[in-house]
């Protein structure tokens, strides 16, 4: 799935849509480069779930917890481990694949890490653009679980 949107506002209906069709145990990696617009993606992901707080970037504390009405939501930021490696003593595969719903940005660190059945979203800038708001935001599963959230959202 592959759409253009034109404001920050557009890009967090999508993360809404998303948060959606979301289950306890889905897995969400968010890619793309620095200042594209991942926690802006989360931000509306968490407001889609009733979370009212603003969300503060996780990269200090690699991970923030949120209480939503069903189930936990983990927003990681590995970032920081891209420099300081040491990520496999740090207990971070308890955030995926179990009650929770976790979201990470800068996936690529942890990539050891990771469950099989994922879903992947990547905003890109698109060129020459004047606005600096205009992003191209690809989703893609890359198992049965992931695929269905994916499909669900096309409809
Ligand atoms: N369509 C858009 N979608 C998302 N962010 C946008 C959009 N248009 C403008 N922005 C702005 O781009 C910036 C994105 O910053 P954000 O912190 O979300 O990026 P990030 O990908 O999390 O970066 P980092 O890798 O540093 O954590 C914000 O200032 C946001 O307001
Ligand atoms: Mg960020």
């Amino acid at each position: 799935m592959r759409i253009i949107v034109k404001t920050v506002e557009e890009t967090q209906a999508i993360a809404g849509l998303l948060a959606k069709n979301i289950q306890p145990g889905d897995t969400i990696l968010l890619n793309g480069d620095l200042g594209a617009g991942k926690t802006t993606f989360t931000q509306g992901f968490a407001k889609a779930l009733g979370i009212q707080r603003p969300l503060k970037s996780p990269t200090f504390t690699l991970v923030r917890e949120y209480q939503t009405m069903r189930f936990p939501l983990y927003h990681l930021d590995v970032y920081r481990l891209g420099e300081e490696g040491g990520a496999d003593e740090l207990g971070l595969e308890d955030y995926f694949g179990r009650e929770g719903v976790a979201l990470i940005e800068w996936p690529a660190f942890i990539a050891d890490l990771l469950p099989q059945d994922v879903v992947s979203v990547t905003l890109e800038r698109v060129l020459h653009d004047e606005t600096n708001q205009q992003r191209v935001i690809d989703i893609s599963g890359s198992g049965p679980r992931s695929q269905s959230i994916v499909a669900a959202m096309e409809k």
